[in-house]
């Protein structure tokens, strides 16, 4: 089963073992800061923003033309932004890290 780590905004990391979810709700579940996931995952609130460290990206995949919407009314966005709702953990996935995004 995948590992992921959440790095806060302040900082401190979230290791995730054995996980299994979107990334939205293994933040949620594990009280990662600054994901609230307050649209359930239905790619239409931004509260579920990070950015994806550089090595991940290819591997990631760059988000579709819904989530680019959402995307598009975040101040904070960046080119390696992602909403991690539209994120599924794979096997593949082992080993991510996930930098979360501020606050609006
Ligand atoms: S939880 Fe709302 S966009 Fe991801």
């Amino acid at each position: 089963m995948p590992k992921i780590t959440f790095i806060q905004q302040n900082g401190e990391k979230v290791v995730v073992e054995d996980a299994v979810g979107t990334l939205m709700e293994i933040a949620t579940d594990n009280d990662v800061e600054g994901i609230t996931g307050d649209c359930g995952g239905v790619c239409s609130c931004s509260t579920c923003h990070v950015y994806v460290t550089h090595d991940w990206q290819d591997r990631i995949g760059s988000a579709d033309e819904i989530e680019m919407d959402t995307l598009d009314f975040n101040e904070h966005k960046k080119p390696n932004s992602r909403l991690c709702c539209q994120i599924e953990l794979t096997d593949e996935l082992d080993g991510l890290i996930v930098e979360v995004a501020p606050e609006e």
